[in-house]
């Protein structure tokens, strides 16, 4: 087994800690919730970034080797981790930029042993559901096999900035803002080697009801990972 919880928690409303006041996921139902501290991004890692531009790649090949608690670590910080802590009413920044600092993109794992949400906050994982899903990361046949799968959910609740009135306005500014969250993920992915895919080809509709989202929470791409076959 990968990890092994730090606790068994009760997630009663507002007992969350550093969760966002919006997460309903988390606050509104109480759920028996898995929390998976992560240990600290390594963030003096050198690797030159032009080399990780120059090597980043879609690659679609796969070891059947889980990620060590490390390299997710790693992944998720390099994702959307955060670089200044939010203060007063000012949010915190991020390693990805979002559309009026948004922050819409939720970044849940697909693992082997549950489905995951990454609550940048604390730096940790919440375990959303305790079932592999990892098949339906994406509809092509090489996803049986993804060793990890990452859906990009755009939290439409979040989107209240000035110029995300529209229908369409969100829905642009959440597919840009995960773009950015993607890269992310490629270049740590190239500079650590590890192979990665980001995906269109999802059935959106399957994996929203499998991973029980909410009708505001629309999954906009996926990505796998793992290590290079
Ligand atoms: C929005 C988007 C959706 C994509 N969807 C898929 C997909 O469903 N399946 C796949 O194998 N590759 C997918 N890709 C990867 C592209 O095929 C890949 O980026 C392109 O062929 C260029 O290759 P490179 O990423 O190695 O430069 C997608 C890329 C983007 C940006």
């Amino acid at each position: 087994m990968l990890f092994q919880p730090l606790s068994l928690l009760f997630v009663p409303p507002n007992s969350v800690g550093m969760i966002n006041a919006d997460d309903e996921l988390l606050k509104s139902e109480k759920i028996l919730a898995h929390q998976i501290k992560l240990p600290a991004p390594q963030l003096d890692l050198e690797f030159p970034l032009m080399k990780a531009l120059e090597q980043r790649r879609s690659i679609r090949k796969w070891k059947d080797t889980p990620l060590s608690e490390q390299e997710i670590s790693n992944l998720l910080w390099a994702a959307c981790g955060i670089t200044q802590s939010g203060y007063s009413k000012a949010k915190s920044k991020r390693t990805a930029p979002s559309a009026c600092n948004s922050q819409e993109i939720r970044v849940y794992l697909l693992m082997e042993k549950g489905v995951f949400l990454y609550q940048e906050e604390n730096h940790e994982l919440i375990e959303i559901l305790p079932l592999d899903i990892r098949e339906h990361t994406g509809t092509q046949k090489m996803m049986k096999t993804a060793p990890l799968g990452i859906v990009f959910v755009a939290d439409l609740s979040r989107m209240t900035g000035p110029f995300l009135k529209s229908k369409e306005a969100k829905r642009l500014s959440a597919w840009v803002d995960t773009g950015f969250i993607s890269q992310n993920v490629y270049l740590y992915c190239a500079a650590a080697n590890l192979g990665s895919v980001v995906l269109g080809l999802v059935d959106r509709d399957k994996l929203h009801e499998l991973m029980q989202l909410k009708e505001h929470e629309k999954i906009v791409l996926t990505q796998v990972v793992g290590h290079l076959a």
